[in-house]
């Protein structure tokens, strides 16, 4: 504030130095927030109007509205029933000569299981944007969600594992043409004052956010590692009734959400208040069934997103949170029945 500039300054600037870095990215751009950071690298691509671009059918609507405001097709595809992810043999499935793009998106904090859906965007030369919304400094094989494909898109929420104090968001990519597109797309088309080459928006990260996101990016690792913790007191004490994240060595999972699913989901819920324990759910009603997407979508069925729906639960799993609190969290949750 004492230096009087509040819009792509030195701050910015600095933040997308060390969040690229953060990632070992070339790259890094501000944005307003994580749907633009969604829709810009979609309009970095050049697609024309009626591509199809392959999304996941139970992903938070983002995702799917960036594809909608890029007069593009999204064309959802079921996640596996035990990661919630994308699965990539259904992706293969729903390729046409229409297809553009893979938009996978890293849900709940678990990156997707990123060796097939690489192989698949290379064999019919697909764009590859990850949606990261919820998923800072999660990794597949040791490398970090955001670095596979040609574009990572982040949401910079409040809530998110890396919050502002507002809304933000960031892209990193590897390619300088892109990153130049994408500094152009931000600030109206223009990469010099008043002059305005592209059809741009107005979507930057302002200087008091990154600033703040400077301070908190080095505290990431430490943010991610808390939630590891609770996450693994849920994983080792909740009782067999409920069905727990996937586990496997490939995947570090940053549980963004923690979410269990239970056939009795709004009863647990309310069991769960009624001891004074708030939980949420993600998302209660599924892309599908949304009003705003009626006419949008080839198809309106998809039983895995519902079943995801109708059953998921996210527990309380924040870096506020104390270990003893998921104890008694998880001695509570074991005596529903
Ligand atoms: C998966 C996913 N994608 C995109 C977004 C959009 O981010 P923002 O709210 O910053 O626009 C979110 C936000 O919650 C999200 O969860």
């Amino acid at each position: 504030m004492e230096k009087g500039w509040y819009i792509l300054g030195e701050e910015v600037k600095l933040f997308e130095k060390e969040f690229a870095g953060y990632h070992q990215e070339r790259f890094a751009v501000g944005v307003g927030n994580g749907l633009d950071a969604l829709i810009l690298s979609l309009k970095c691509c050049g697609f024309k109007y009626g591509d199809e671009v392959i999304v996941p059918s139970n992903t938070y609507i983002a995702t799917i509205l960036a594809i909608i405001h890029c007069d593009l097709v999204p064309v959802l595809v079921e996640p596996d029933h035990k990661t919630y992810n994308i699965n990539p043999k259904a992706i293969s499935a729903a390729i046409t000569d229409k297809t553009v793009a893979i938009m996978v998106v890293h849900l709940y904090g678990l990156c997707c299981e990123m060796d097939p859906i690489l192989n698949i965007a290379e064999k019919h030369q697909l764009k590859l944007i990850e949606d990261c919304a919820q998923a800072h400094g999660s990794k597949y094989k040791d490398q970090l969600a955001g670095t596979f494909g040609d574009f990572g898109a982040f949401s910079f929420y409040p809530t998110k594992n890396l919050g502002a104090l507002g809304d933000g968001g960031a892209v990193i990519c590897k390619n300088e043409a892109h990153y130049q597109k994408l500094l152009q797309l931000r600030n109206y088309g223009s990469s010099k004052k008043y002059h305005n080459d592209i059809i741009g928006y107005n979507s930057r990260l302002d200087e008091l956010q990154a600033s703040f996101l400077r301070i908190k990016l080095p505290h990431l690792d430490a943010i991610n590692t808390h939630k590891r913790k609770l996450a693994d007191i849920y994983n080792k004490n909740l009782d067999a009734q409920f069905i727990k994240p996937a586990l496997d060595e490939d995947f570090y999972h940053v549980y963004h959400i923690y979410n269990i699913l239970h056939p009795k989901r709004d009863q647990l819920k309310q069991y769960l208040l009624d001891h004074n324990i708030y939980t949420e759910i993600h998302y209660p009603v599924a892309p599908h069934d949304q009003l705003a997407l009626k006419g949008y979508l080839k198809t309106y069925t998809y039983p895995i997103a519902q079943h995801i729906h109708q059953t998921t639960l996210s527990l309380p799993c924040s870096f506020a949170h104390t270990e003893d609190q998921i104890n008694t969290v998880c001695e509570i949750l074991n005596k529903f029945n």
